[in-house]
């Protein structure tokens, strides 16, 4: 097992009715700003209820941050923060409300000219402005992480960017909002989980068998949820399974002591940048492509995924490593999520090309667990997701 350091300080609310904690979680003397998305929550009860908890407090609202959160109407969150003296955040919403609400802890401290410099220029923060979560759509781990991601249309770019300061204080997990949900964004939810699982697993062994069984065990959970929660998003017991799956998945504690990939993130966002795929359909039409291209480096953790995770007990190391990633292609295939880039866009052609570029331009030129995926076998796994 690799050394490593751990501190996770995101205070969690979980179960029914949770949202009432948030008015003991903010001080009462904040100038808050609430901050939301395209306004499902004003439909769904979650707002009144947000609300509620909060009367009689000192709350400016900041809605229409889209998904993939966007630079620019994130700017004009900042010049109200700014204007306003505020000094708590509170983001009632999915990754997107979330990470902007990051950019914006982040942004509001920045002592530099040009905000973007933070992602482009890969500036860690290590002190934003405080802020809580309400999640209303779980995914991406964000209320449990200091990460985000954000879009700049302008640029068709979409970039990373983080740091210990980044937390959330408290994040509010009240399963129950998973009922109004569509049923792509619930597939959308699993999928991404799922595969935030694989980034930190599908490596190679390194001996860290609680690691291993903590992932396994998340990836067990959502294939065992995911027909229930897809079914009846009502049954609170598979929302409650799904939602703290997703946490789990990317709150720092499997990746911790492991070798991590992440290029099938990397290369995601991009054909979200390029084409406007939801997230998590970029990461399963790139996912199956890569564990096939770099079976070599993979086939161990491979063939115990496929023993632990689907009961795959026949055969060779590699013919149960190969058919572990059928399996995981077929399981997105049972979401009704797409894996072929010619299933979203006809206009696929030069796609490799164009990211290999992206990824020179920006020195990203050695990614992966062994450091050793080049722009040029990035060409050929777009490639081969076409
Ligand atoms: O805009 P609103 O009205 O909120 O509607 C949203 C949006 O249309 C809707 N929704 C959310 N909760 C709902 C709901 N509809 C009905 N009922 C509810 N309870 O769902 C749509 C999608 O929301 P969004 O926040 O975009 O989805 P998600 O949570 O999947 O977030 C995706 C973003 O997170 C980033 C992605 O790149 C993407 O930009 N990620 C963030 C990560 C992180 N911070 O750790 C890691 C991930 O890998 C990912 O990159
Ligand atoms: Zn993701």
């Amino acid at each position: 097992m690799n050394t490593f350091d751990f501190k996770n300080p995101t205070h969690i609310f979980f179960g029914k009715d949770s949202i009432q904690e948030i008015a003991g979680q903010i001080p009462e003397d904040a100038k808050i700003l609430l901050l939301y998305g395209g306004g499902n929550i004003k439909k769904n009860g979650i707002y009144q209820q947000v609300t509620t908890a909060l009367k009689g407090r000192d709350v400016i609202e900041f809605g229409g941050i889209p998904a993939n959160p966007e630079y620019a109407v994130l700017l004009q969150a900042l010049g109200l923060i700014k204007a306003q003296k505020i000094d708590y955040l509170l983001a009632v919403g999915g990754g997107s409300v979330i990470d902007g609400t990051k950019f914006l802890s982040a942004a509001a401290l920045y002592e530099g000219a040009e905000p973007w410099d933070i992602l482009k220029k890969n500036i860690r923060t290590l002190k934003g402005l405080p802020f809580g979560t309400v999640l209303t759509l779980p995914a991406t781990g964000s209320e449990m992480n200091s990460g985000a991601v954000i879009t700049r249309k302008e640029t068709q770019e979409k970039l990373a960017m983080g740091g210990p300061g980044l937390f959330p204080q408290f994040s509010i997990l009240d399963p129950q909002v998973i009922q109004s949900i569509p049923e792509r964004q619930l597939a959308n939810g699993i999928t991404d989980a799922f595969s935030h699982v694989l980034e930190q697993y599908m490596t190679y062994p390194i001996g860290a068998a609680l690691q291993d069984r903590f992932a396994e065990s998340i990836m067990q959970t959502l294939i065992e949820v995911a027909p229930k929660v897809l079914k009846d998003p009502t049954d609170y017991v598979a929302a409650s399974n799904f939602m703290w799956s997703c946490t789990m998945a990317l709150n720092g504690l499997i990746q911790k002591g492991v070798p991590t990939d992440w290029a099938v993130h990397a290369i995601g966002h991009e054909l979200t940048a390029m084409y406007g795929i939801d997230h998590a359909r970029t990461l399963a039409i790139i996912a199956p492509s890569h564990y096939r291209f770099n079976f070599d480096d993979k086939k161990e953790k491979l063939a115990q995924y496929a023993t632990r995770v689907w009961n795959i007990t026949e055969g060779s190391l590699e013919e149960k490593a190969q058919k572990a990633i059928d399996k995981t292609e077929d399981f997105f295939h049972s979401l009704n999520i797409a894996t072929r880039l010619s299933e979203y866009t006809s206009n696929y052609e030069g796609t490799a090309e164009k990211i290999a570029q992206n990824f020179t331009e920006r020195g990203w030129v050695a990614l992966g667990e062994h450091k050793t995926l080049t722009p040029d076998k990035v060409e050929k796994i777009v490639r081969m997701s076409y």
